[in-house]
């Protein structure tokens, strides 16, 4: 049965890729709701991700850490929050590599300010997972809910150590938590240091797109707004205590997924460029969303359309990443792949 929606959100790591599609449909789809976004603005979170919708009476911004107890307390206060909704994290695989702690900090301790807020003043959360804490996945086995976590990178850990918390928050203390674990998500304002915008992005600068490896992992790449359909209907049917996977069920290769930007944006293949690979790189994720369509839920979008729809996205919108890729991203780029595309070109 559908319960009545929560009527003023916290959501927490707003203005990053996810959480600003997520505010969009949201308040398109409940324009009775109220949306706080939460968000210390990081180098990923940017207040263009809403650029058309700052202004609304509906939605307002606090610049804030979620590791801030007393911050994060007095907003859900002052705005009689009835639900947290947590995107805010460090979110990419290469950067948890190349620093690690800060993804303690956010992830794990981050949200557990949270759940301490939400136990304080009896507030429903849920929280933004990853198929990452399933660790990689034998060929033939598909993830499901129950499933023991076995993340494998400094930011599956965290996550998995979130997830965690979230759970025994429910158990000990009966707090009203969900959970949705999401698979790769692609579409409008991703960062450009994940695979398909980073890919995408150097296709229509005519740079070298650096495959890690030998391109044979498999990932499911799921539209976000299919996250964000996902992520809704737990919130509205879903029960409270429970895990819910959101992918499509269906992956394909890097190297597809690299073939298929390349195509859509009519460059060539000698772009790709294989190069050293990332330590401890998962081989596959694939998740069992059965539980999910069980509530009536159903993606949107294949994967070979998602992955698609994204890379026309950044070909139509240069006015977001253009100023990304000349700023401070460049040192992280420079950083992460120089020497690597210097060894791929001894080859
Ligand atoms: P993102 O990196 O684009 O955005 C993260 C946001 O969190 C940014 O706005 C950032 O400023 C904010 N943030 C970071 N640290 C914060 C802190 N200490 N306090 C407050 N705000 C903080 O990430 P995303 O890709 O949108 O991911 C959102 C969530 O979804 C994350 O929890 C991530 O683990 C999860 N997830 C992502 C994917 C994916 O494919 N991107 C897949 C599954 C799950
Ligand atoms: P990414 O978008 O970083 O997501 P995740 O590691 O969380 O799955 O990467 C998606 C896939 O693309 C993953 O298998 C790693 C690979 N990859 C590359 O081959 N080259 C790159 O430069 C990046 C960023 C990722």
């Amino acid at each position: 049965m559908t319960r009545t929606g929560p009527q003023n959100l916290l959501v927490t790591g707003g203005c990053g890729f996810i959480g600003s599609n997520f505010v969009r449909y949201w308040l398109e789809q409940h324009p009775e709701s109220r949306v706080v976004v939460y968000d210390k603005l990081t180098y990923a979170g940017r207040k263009e991700n809403l650029h058309n919708l700052w202004g609304s009476s509906y939605l307002s911004l606090v610049v804030g850490d979620i590791g801030d107890m007393d911050l994060v307390r007095r907003t859900c206060q002052e705005n009689g929050i009835d639900l947290i909704v947590n995107f805010a994290a460090e979110t990419h695989v290469d950067q948890s590599i190349l620093g690690p702690l800060v993804f303690t900090d956010t992830n794990v301790r981050g949200t557990h300010v949270l759940l301490e807020v939400a136990r304080e003043l009896g507030i429903r959360l849920h929280h933004i997972s990853t198929d990452e804490v399933y660790g990689h996945i034998r060929d033939g086995h598909q993830s499901v809910e129950t499933d023991e976590l076995a993340p494998r990178s400094p930011y599956a850990a965290s996550k998995a150590a979130a997830d965690q918390l979230v759970q025994a928050y429910a158990i000990t203390y009966g707090l009203p938590v969900t959970i949705t674990r999401g698979a790769n998500n692609v579409g409008p304002y991703q960062y450009p240091e994940k695979a398909v915008p980073l890919f995408s992005t150097n296709a229509i600068l005519g740079e070298p797109l650096p495959v890690y490896g030998d391109g044979k992992q498999m990932r499911d790449y799921a539209h976000v707004y299919d996250h964000c359909t996902g992520i809704e209907t737990v919130l509205l049917r879903g029960e409270i205590g429970q895990v819910y996977n959101v992918g499509t069920g269906r992956e394909m290769t890097n190297l597809e997924m690299v073939d298929l930007v390349l195509e859509t944006l009519g460059k060539d293949h000698s772009l790709v460029k294989h190069v050293a690979d990332r330590p401890g790189h998962d081989r596959r994720y694939s998740m069992n969303v059965e539980k999910l369509r069980a509530l009536g839920w159903e993606p949107k979008y294949d994967p070979r359309q998602a992955v698609a729809e994204a890379a026309k996205w950044y070909e139509g919108n240069r006015w977001w990443w253009e100023p990304i890729r000349s700023g401070e991203f460049r040192e992280y780029y420079n950083r992460q792949y120089a020497e690597r595309l210097a060894g791929a070109a001894q080859q």
